[in-house]
């Protein structure tokens, strides 16, 4: 492989609320620099591009990987797309970053890794709790022992439901809030826990207040049991209203630690007239509200693409891989089939199922 050039050059796929995220997150790496972005819709591109000082717009992807300047691909696109956009980049020779969930089946998984395996690019996957700071130090405290033995996670991630139709479509989400949120909180479990095989999972989901916008869950709690003793919950909510909630619980055999994200470090405001912009998914601003600052640092972006863009740079190892992605998408398929069939499931879970809702809706 050619010797990297001093900045990564990268190429944005989508132009809407996380490539808005992905572009001011890499915009504080010193190591990269944004070359290009692609969107199909006529105009978000260009728009997309002068807002954030971007040389290059197209509203086609084969434009975009054509460009020699372009060493990284990140991937904001919906999922249903993950899949043929890695493949078509790394058949380009670009390294990868897809957003979370890798992709829609474990079929299309193995189709991405062997692909960047073959093309001898990188495939990251872009879970940003692994890079959240709070969550970082939160890490910190188990892997030093100050809480003891790991005997009960906790994480979850709730808000009033997502910002565009594709991810209440399940055909091109492959489930609701399970897929959307869940995966989050798995890949948070699986690297607190230091990759220790999952031995069993389960699930129960409802389509609680979304029935009319939905066919995917809006409500879950997985229970996660790992090889090693230490039981995971996951609570996820498409219904919860007043700004998005995101939360970690260690309970060890000699100390808790409770981490929140975003009221915890956040400004408890008071205002008749409201908020401008408060938090992701606020809502109503009028009275008590809870307005964030560093929204994108708290959670931990910039971190994560200094991280992948120093992996491209040095040809380092990435913290989480398409193989993390497509193991948080095993345990997906699996809670879907606990909560369909309303019992515990074993690991590891072998499955042909093109979507996971499939599994909880047969
Ligand atoms: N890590 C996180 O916390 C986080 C947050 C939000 C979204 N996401 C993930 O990011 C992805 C995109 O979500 P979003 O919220 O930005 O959605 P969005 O609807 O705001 O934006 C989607 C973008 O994809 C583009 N697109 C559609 N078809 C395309 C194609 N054929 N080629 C290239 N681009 C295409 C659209 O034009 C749009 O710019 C989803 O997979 C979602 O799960 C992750």
């Amino acid at each position: 492989m050619a010797p990297m050039r001093e900045k990564i050059g990268v190429g944005l796929v989508g132009s809407q609320f996380i490539s808005t995220i992905h572009a001011k997150a890499l915009q504080s790496v010193a190591d990269a620099t944004i070359v290009a972005v692609a969107s199909p819709t006529a105009g978000h591109a260009k728009d997309f591009a002068k807002e954030h000082g971007i040389p290059h717009h197209f509203t086609s992807l084969d434009q975009l990987l054509a460009m020699d300047a372009i060493d990284m691909v990140v991937i904001g696109a919906p999922n249903i797309l993950h899949c043929e956009i890695t493949l078509a980049a790394a058949k380009a020779g670009k390294h990868v970053v897809v957003e979370k969930p890798l992709c829609m089946n474990l079929a299309e998984a193995d189709r991405m890794i062997e692909a960047c395996r073959q093309a001898k690019v990188k495939l990251m996957y872009a879970e940003e709790l692994c890079f959240t700071p709070k969550y970082v130090r939160l890490k910190q405290l188990l892997d030093e022992g100050a809480l003891g033995k790991a005997v009960l996670l906790k994480q979850s991630e709730k808000h009033d439901g997502p910002h565009a139709a594709h991810f209440w479509d399940v055909e091109r989400s492959g489930g609701g809030v399970t897929m959307d949120m869940g995966c989050h909180a798995i890949q948070f479990f699986r690297w607190l826990n230091g990759n220790t095989p999952i031995a069993t999972v389960y699930a129960q989901m409802s389509t609680s207040v979304h029935a009319a916008r939905t066919r995917g869950d809006d409500n879950a709690i997985i229970i996660l049991e790992f090889a090693n003793g230490v039981t995971a919950v996951a609570e996820e909510s498409w219904t919860k209203l007043g700004g998005m909630d995101d939360r970690a619980e260690i309970h060890g055999s000699e100390g808790v630690a409770y981490a929140d994200v975003l009221q915890g470090n956040s400004i408890q405001t008071y205002s008749q007239r409201g908020v401008g912009y408060a938090v992701e998914k606020a809502g109503s601003t009028t009275g008590w509200s809870f307005a964030m600052y560093e929204e994108i640092w708290n959670y931990g972006f910039p971190q994560e693409f200094a991280h992948f863009v120093d992996c491209v740079k040095h040809d380092k190892a990435p913290l989480v891989t398409g193989e993390d992605g497509r193991a948080v998408l095993e345990v997906i398929f699996a809670a879907y089939e606990s909560a369909g069939s309303g019992r515990k499931v074993r690991m590891p879970f072998k499955t042909d199922v093109d979507k996971p809702y499939k599994l909880w809706k047969k």
